[in-house]
């Protein structure tokens, strides 16, 4: 299967999907890495290990104009799937009907508790035992949609919220992979039309 990576940030998430994605059994490959900020750090990452890349900002562009020339890169990279990490965009309805059951992303809390920001301190504020992170398939609604895996992660006496986002992004970087892994397997959608 081939996977287009959509990021806004660091990449982490994005690095942990092209490494697992390197090991001869993975069932599939990434063939973009796309970023609505052309200062992602991920993307310098993505061009030394050979990823084809596209970088636009959105700012000054219409939402569904912008996804549209999102949704043309990912065409033309010949993605059947897209993985968001770290894509600080909510999506059009459009570009969301045109992904549809094609479309992870990963969430750092155990869903459906926290969507949004700052999951990490409203863990802490509420005195979970345990945060963690979540892979769901992308519908319109944010950081909704059906959750396909999770991993609790437990929160430990003198956690702050930087020490658990570090934590989490560790179970993140490997759940996701095996989650999209699974997902492409299992849920395998025929090949999108060129
Ligand atoms: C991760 O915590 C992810 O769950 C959230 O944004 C963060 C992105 O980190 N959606 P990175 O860019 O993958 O390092």
């Amino acid at each position: 299967a081939k996977v287009g990576v959509l990021i806004s940030g660091r990449g982490s998430n994005m690095a942990a999907l092209l490494y697992a994605a390197k090991h001869p059994s993975c069932p599939y490959e990434i063939v973009l890495v796309a970023a609505n900020d052309p200062q992602a750090a991920g993307l310098i990452l993505a061009q030394a290990e050979g990823i084809p890349t596209f970088a636009q900002s959105h700012k000054g562009l219409k939402r569904a104009e912008f996804d549209q020339i999102i949704d043309g890169e990912l065409r033309k990279a010949g993605a059947d799937y897209v993985a968001l990490a770290g894509y600080m965009r909510l999506l059009s309805p459009e570009f969301v009907a045109g992904w549809e059951n094609r479309m992870l992303n990963i969430h750092p809390s155990l869903l459906p508790k926290y969507k949004g920001l700052d999951t990490h301190q409203k863990a802490l504020d509420a005195g979970d035992s345990h945060a963690g992170c979540s892979v769901h398939v992308v519908t319109s609604e944010l950081d909704d949609g059906p959750v396909l895996a999770q991993t609790p992660v437990a929160i430990l006496p003198g956690d702050t919220a930087d020490s658990l986002a570090a934590r989490i992004l560790i179970a993140e970087h490997q759940l996701y992979s095996r989650t999209l892994a699974d997902f492409v397997t299992r849920d395998r959608q025929p090949p999108l039309p060129k």
